[in-house]
């Protein structure tokens, strides 16, 4: 008898390197947040039949105005963890301040981050969006536990709401993809240890926003566009609207995705946010293989001051990411 592929409960409790009772713990909470994941999956299908899509008529910390799916998303990923103990708090792109649980608060060994939903724009267009999320451990139970390396991640991953509903994961070994079967409304493993590709053709960046990029930013994009068949130029823009669906092409065809410095639309220091976006995207590409910087540093080593900090962002192929910082720091190769 063939053995069919495993679900993602099976896959947790076999696959995953250890089974010690923190991992059994982070086992819950991975399969939990793939539950968020469905319902999240299943709002948005029916979300022009029941008129949930548009503006929630509110704005979140940093000014962005939010849709209602953007609130809905992050209410139903409150509520997944309001039970059991597992995570004394949860931090939100939607919210200002940590969302401390009761039950959790005391014992719970982690706390989660995330972007509920991820590419809002494409919600009343019916395009790719993305769900990110980080898992890091609780220390003191305050906002200071956050303000710390992305190094310090327990696990990582997104949930992308395309064609297919997947899973993407890391808990530090290997990047796995999980498909959701609707039949049977569980998340079957098709990627194990996904190897991104070390090069790739593709670049994703808003030229719109060129007028207020870096003069490095700019000469780094206009290399790529540059014909020389020799080093595999010109690169194709793919560019969605949604970071986790352009940076979940990248790590099935290589290439690079980009959010830098804005001077001219109030963003010195880009979009991306570097605790619920750039650091749980930097653990996902990393453990396949490829690279995320800020064109001076590894993502995956900086802590932020504050909550919703933001960074200058280039995340891929790995040498798409060297060939980036080759031109931030004044010597293009
Ligand atoms: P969010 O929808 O969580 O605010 O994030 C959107 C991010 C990212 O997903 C996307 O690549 C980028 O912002 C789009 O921003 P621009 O419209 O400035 O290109
Ligand atoms: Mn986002
Ligand atoms: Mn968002």
């Amino acid at each position: 008898m063939t053995r069919p592929p495993p679900t993602l409960d099976r896959f947790l409790l076999e696959c995953e390197p250890d089974a010690a009772p923190a991992t059994r713990e982070l086992s819950q909470l991975l399969l939990r947040l793939g539950v968020a994941g469905k319902r999240i999956a299943r709002e948005l299908a029916v979300a022009d039949i029941r008129h949930t899509r548009g503006s929630a008529g509110t704005e979140n910390v940093q000014g962005e105005e939010q849709k209602k799916l953007d609130v809905r998303a992050n209410d139903i990923l409150v509520e997944t963890f309001d039970y059991g103990g597992l995570v004394s708090f949860v931090a939100s792109e939607e919210m200002e301040k940590p969302h401390v649980y009761r039950e959790g608060a005391g014992g719970a060994r982690y706390t989660l981050l995330f972007d509920p939903m991820d590419g809002s724009s494409n919600i009343d267009v019916d395009g790719t969006l993305g769900t990110i999320f980080s898992i890091r451990p609780r220390r003191d139970g305050t906002e200071a536990d956050l303000l710390r390396p992305g190094t310090e991640q327990v696990a990582a991953g997104y949930v992308l709401f395309g064609p297919a509903v997947l899973f993407v994961y890391t808990s530090g070994h290997g990047t796995h993809v999980f498909s959701l079967d609707p039949a049977i409304g569980e998340f079957v493993l098709v990627r194990r240890n996904l190897e991104m590709p070390k090069k790739g053709r593709g670049y994703a960046v808003n030229e719109g926003r060129r007028a207020g990029w870096a003069e490095a930013d700019r000469a780094f994009v206009e290399h790529l566009k540059e014909p020389d068949p020799s080093s595999g130029r010109p690169y194709s823009t793919r560019y969605s609207g949604s970071m986790v669906g352009d940076v979940h092409r990248i790590l099935i065809e290589g290439g690079i995705y980009l959010y830098p410095a804005d001077g001219s639309s109030g963003k010195p220091s880009g979009k991306i946010r570097l605790l619920y976006e750039s650091h749980p995207l930097a653990f996902v590409v990393e453990q396949a293989g490829g690279r995320a910087s800020t064109g001076r540093d590894r993502v995956l080593d900086l802590a932020p001051r504050r909550l919703h900090e933001r960074i200058p962002f280039a995340i891929g192929s790995a040498d798409e990411v060297d060939l980036y910082e080759g031109f931030v720091r004044g010597a293009p190769s």
